[in-house]
C-alpha cells in the first residue's frame, strides 16, 4: 500500500503480547526500525500506560495491592486516555503504532491468571474502545518454565513477574483463548528459539498481511 493509500485509510495498529519474559521488547525496538526504514512514521507505545495519566495509573497496578476489579478498572481507564490521547490521533494521521501489550493481556493477566470476570472485562473492553482492536497481534508464545529461567536472569519482579509457573500457564491459556475468539488477528510466534528465528517469524506474519 502506498504513503497516500495508507494515510487516507488511517494507520495500523500492531499489538505485541505474551507472558513475562518471552523477549518481546526487543522484537519491538527491531521492527521499529525496520519500518522506519521502509518511510512508516512510527508511534512506540506501551499497556498499561502510554500517555502521561496512564503512566501514573500504571505505577499503581504494577506496585499497589488491590483487589481484581479495581486492577480492571484502573487497567480501562489508562486504555481509555492511552486510547484517546495517543492512539487513535497517530492512527488517523496515518502512523504505524506498536503497543507493546493491549486488552488481550487484560484478558490474560486479570481473566485467565487472577480468574477475573470475563464477561465484565467484555463488557469494559466495548464502553472502553467502541470497537477499536489492533489489525494485527504478535504472540510471544513460550512455555512458563522458559520464561521464568530468562525472567531470572534479569530483573526485580513487579506483582506480576513475581507469580509462578501455574499463573504464567494460566495466562497462556488466556491468551490462546483470545486466539481463538479472533484467528484472523493473531500470529503465534515460537518465542522459545533464538532470536533471528522469532524475527523471521514477524517479518513474515507481516507479509502475509493483505493491508502490508
Ligand atoms: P510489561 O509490559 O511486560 O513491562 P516490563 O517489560 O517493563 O515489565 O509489564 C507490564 C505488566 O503488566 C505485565 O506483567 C503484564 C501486566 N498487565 C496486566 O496484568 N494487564 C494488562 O492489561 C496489561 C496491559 C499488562
Amino acid at each position: 500500500m502506498s504513503a497516500l493509500a495508507r494515510a487516507r485509510t488511517g494507520g495500523r495498529f500492531i499489538s505485541f503480547e505474551g507472558i513475562d519474559g518471552a523477549g518481546k521488547s526487543t522484537h519491538i525496538a527491531t521492527l521499529q526500525r525496520w519500518l522506519q526504514a521502509r518511510g512508516h512514521e512510527v508511534v512506540l507505545t506501551r499497556e498499561p500506560g502510554g500517555s502521561p495519566l496512564a503512566e501514573q495509573l500504571r505505577e499503581l497496578v504494577l506496585h499497589q495491592p488491590m483487589d481484581a476489579l479495581c486492577e480492571a478498572l484502573l487497567i480501562f481507564a489508562a486504555r481509555r486516555d492511552h486510547l484517546q490521547t495517543c492512539i487513535e490521533p497517530a492512527l488517523a494521521r496515518g502512523a504505524t503504532v506498536l503497543c507493546d501489550r493491549f486488552t488481550d493481556a487484560t484478558f490474560a493477566y486479570q481473566g485467565g491468571g487472577r480468574g477475573f470476570n470475563l464477561q465484565v472485562l467484555a463488557q469494559l473492553e466495548a464502553w472502553v474502545q467502541e470497537g477499536r482492536q489492533p489489525d494485527l497481534t504478535l504472540w510471544f508464545d513460550l512455555p512458563p518454565a522458559v520464561a521464568a529461567a530468562r525472567r531470572s536472569a534479569v530483573r526485580s519482579p513487579d506483582r506480576f513477574e513475581s507469580q509462578d509457573d501455574a499463573f504464567f500457564g494460566r495466562v497462556r491459556d488466556g491468551y490462546l483463548q483470545r486466539m481463538t475468539a479472533a484467528p484472523q488477528r493473531f500470529a503465534r510466534l515460537d518465542a522459545a528459539l533464538a532470536p533471528e528465528a522469532v524475527w523471521q517469524q514477524i517479518e513474515a506474519a507481516l507479509e502475509a498481511q493483505p493491508w502490508w
